[in-house]
């Protein structure tokens, strides 16, 4: 089973437009932004320097009009930050805004066809919403290996691909095993619109939640439909699965 509900709204025949290239486009003609999808760069800075150095070369696929990476080069130290996008009307503005930032590239990109960039060349790749639109659109599934296969094929090993969704293990666990052999852990964030911490978060969130094969783990830590975001930190470990696939 495929779900789709961006921003907790069950799939309508706009919330299967984000799978789209056109409504993108559209979007971001009308709406030219910065706008941030389900968490800012200050908020994850955190979990991002746990597993990300800011010394290596990072790939952020579909990045929208989204200042993240504005964050990881100003705040987070950053000097080789790849964005793509499949919205030709976005990479242009984002490459006009950023283009005295060297660390920064902007390149129109389909995320399921990244054949412009050599297998193992990036040591970390993140995504914030963009899987889950992918999984809003038609042939959610295939797209949605497509792509993550194509991210673990330009990671190098050890790489990680960093997925913050709001996705819960129950759905997206299958999909991450079933595409490639990611070794997984999870966090998770509150999902506070402001950049407040709650006095109490339901999980510290560099604490990685216990998990289980099936993610029943999660409920017991976390209680039934927590209000959290999902961060799935997936490691391409070829020699811990030299005999299985991609
Ligand atoms: C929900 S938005 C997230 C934007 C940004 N990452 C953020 O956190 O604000 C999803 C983004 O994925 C892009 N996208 C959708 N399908 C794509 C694909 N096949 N390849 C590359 N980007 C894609 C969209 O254009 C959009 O910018």
């Amino acid at each position: 089973m495929v779900e789709c509900h961006v921003k907790e709204r069950v799939m309508t025949s706009s919330t299967q437009a984000y799978g789209e290239p056109w409504y993108w486009d559209n979007r971001y003609t009308n709406e030219p932004g910065p706008f941030d999808w389900y968490q800012k760069y200050i908020t994850l800075a955190p979990i991002i320097s746990l597993y990300v150095p800011p010394t290596q070369r990072i790939l952020i696929v579909g990045c929208g009009n989204s200042a993240f990476s504005e964050g990881m080069v100003v705040d987070g130290g950053y000097t080789d930050v790849v964005n793509i996008d499949i919205s030709s009307v976005v990479i242009e503005a984002m490459k006009s805004k950023y283009q005295d930032f060297p660390q920064l590239k902007y390149v129109k990109m389909d995320v399921r066809n990244m054949s412009d960039f050599e297998s193992e060349s990036f040591d970390a790749a993140i995504d914030k919403g963009t899987l889950d639109s992918i999984l809003c659109g038609n042939n959610s599934r295939q797209n949605a290996t497509k792509m993550l296969e194509e991210i673990w094929r330009v990671l190098k090993d050890k790489g990680v691909y960093v997925l913050v969704t709001y996705g819960a293990p129950l759905y997206r666990l299958r999909l991450l095993r079933e595409s490639c052999s990611w070794t997984i852990k999870l966090h998770v964030i509150e999902k506070l619109a402001s950049e407040e911490k709650s006095d109490q978060p339901v999980w510290e969130l560099t604490k990685p939640v216990p998990l289980n094969d099936d993610g029943t783990s999660v409920e017991e830590a976390l209680g039934r439909n927590p209000d959290v975001h999902y961060i799935y930190i997936c490691t391409k470990e070829i020699s811990a699965n030299s005999n299985t696939k991609p």
